[in-house]
């Protein structure tokens, strides 16, 4: 699919299909929509009429036009409230999959601008028309018929080039992770994780070091190997640079929880637990190795690090027992009282070793707590950070990238829930505050540099069609992550 930014107006298109995004409040065809009707013999007002189309979001119509037009058919889509960014992603998408269905070649699009934010807007639009139409066949035997759009024109947006450049690198990153998510554990795993960042390091020149079994011991990751010593697949540590050419403006970390499976460990996930899911455990990985091959070809000058401890949470003779107690790369001393709580036992040492690189900030993505999901539902991510700036910069990549954050408190009275006996504290608190008390957990890993935790349980996938991610894996983070590096 090729999209062009141009200044052409509605009227002076043709092609197989014009495409117009209407709000709620701007269903009345006025200026150049009242000539456009005109022009077509009252065809986009009867198709409104007969349709009973009120500019509702995701709702969308399609008509065809008689006589020689210079256009076959005109579709409507609505905006909703047009408020958020969202509502373009939404309306883009409900474009595509009327102009498929319709299987049209050329589009043109007329929408109007989000926030006053051209670049955003175009953002939004080619992000709803590829991540809507990308369909993951990898795992079928037989292919369903792909989408026939081969041009999608981007009406009154001349100049807007480069930001129809930048998403379409950032959609190749959000789809890298969709489908590194999707992949089930049988195919993505600790090793064949490592090699697909191996041939991103050589497809994109970044610099590349895997630590081995070995490496980890000698570093001390004594709290990620406990969780991977039952696996009989070895773990990877995982660690993807990009660089700038000349001085970087700034480093930044990214750390991304990869666990290819949890099964629990001898705190077995049960029946109803959704075991069965949780390939998308390494969700956090699929999020950051998305995002390094965007940023990979964005080339911004800004140095960053890609990070994950990756392995799988199994059960064996070699298993954890609950109860054990592990030493992490910075000498902090964990009782792991539940295996299940595996996920903050890599990040911690993944979050040592980051914060030794001595950037500017770390952001971490997780896959992480059962809690944050009851808390926030199923499309918004928790957001943990004691660093009011790097938590405010985040929060506004959100508003832009349309992916949804909620802050939520490093409330520390909490962390008394932690203390063990023994070590210097236990794995999992109570059941109370569960998604805070992990939150917190982790911040006993982060000594200088400023952090914030994203606890993306939740809308890594989606069950229910949102209206412009497609069922299953959403690839939640990338669009975020690479907004926050180029901001
Ligand atoms: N990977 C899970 C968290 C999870 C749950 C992700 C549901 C996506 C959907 C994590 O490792 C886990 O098992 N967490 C436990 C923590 C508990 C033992 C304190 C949980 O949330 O139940
Ligand atoms: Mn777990
Ligand atoms: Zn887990």
């Amino acid at each position: 699919m090729k999209f062009n930014a141009i200044e052409t107006a509605l009227l002076d298109w043709s092609g197989d299909v014009l495409a117009i995004a209407l709000s709620e409040e701007n269903v009345e065809l006025t200026g150049e929509l009242a000539k456009l009707d005109e022009k077509l013999a009252g065809t986009l007002k009867e198709l409104i009429e007969e349709t009973e189309f009120e500019g509702k979001l995701g709702s969308g119509a399609v008509t065809r036009v008689g006589g020689g037009s210079a256009v076959r058919k005109i579709i409507v889509v609505g905006l909703g409230k047009a408020a958020r960014s969202n509502d373009w992603r939404r309306g883009a998408a409900t474009m595509a999959r009327l102009a498929k269905q319709e299987k049209c070649q050329t589009v043109g699009v007329s929408v109007p601008v989000w926030n006053d934010d051209a670049a955003s807007t175009v953002r939004a639009v080619v992000e709803g028309f590829e991540l809507t139409l990308h369909q993951d066949t990898r795992f079928k035997s037989e292919n369903d018929k792909g989408s026939s759009l081969e041009t999608v024109d981007l009406l009154g947006f001349g100049g807007q080039d480069e930001a129809i450049d930048k998403s379409l690198k950032i959609c190749s990153g959000t789809i890298l992770a969709r489908e590194l998510v999707a992949a089930p554990a049988n195919v993505i795993d600790p090793v064949t994780l490592a090699e697909t960042a191996q041939s991103m390091a050589t497809e994109y020149s970044l610099d590349l070091e895997i630590l081995e079994k070995e490496d980890c011991e000698k570093l001390g990751m004594g709290a990620f190997l406990g969780v991977a010593q039952a696996s009989d697949l070895p773990p990877k540590f995982v660690h993807l640079t990009y660089k700038p050419q000349g001085t970087p403006r700034k480093k930044l970390a990214i750390v991304g929880k990869g666990l290819t499976f949890d099964s629990g460990g001898l705190n077995l996930k049960t029946g109803g637990s959704g075991i069965e899911t949780m390939k998308m455990d390494m969700g956090g990985a699929g999020a950051t190795f998305g995002a390094a091959k965007a940023i990979a070809q964005l080339k911004p000058d800004v140095e960053v690090h890609f990070i994950s401890a990756v392995t799988e949470n199994m059960i064996s003779g070699r298993a954890m027992h609950p109860g054990d107690i592990l030493t992490a790369s910075n000498g902090k001393t964990i009782e792991v009282n539940n295996t299940d709580a595996e996920g903050r036992l890599t990040l911690a040492d993944a979050l040592v070793f980051a914060d030794k690189l001595g950037v500017d900030a770390i952001v971490d993505l997780a896959t992480l707590t059962g809690a944050c999901v009851v808390a926030l539902g199923n499309s918004i991510a928790g957001l943990w950070s004691p660093d009011d700036d790097l938590a405010k910069a985040l929060l506004s990549a959100s508003e832009r990238s349309g992916e949804k954050l909620w802050q939520m408190p490093l409330e520390d009275p909490y962390f008394e829930l932690m203390k063990s006996l023994h070590a210097d504290m236990k794995n999992t608190g109570s059941r109370a505050g569960g998604a805070i008390t992990a939150a917190l957990f982790l911040k006993q890993f982060v000594e200088k540099t400023p952090w914030a935790h994203l606890d993306i349980a939740a809308p890594v996938w989606t069950d229910k069609d949102n209206g412009y991610d497609n069922t299953g894996a959403t690839g939640f983070g990338v669009r975020l992550l690479v907004d926050w590096v180029l901001s």
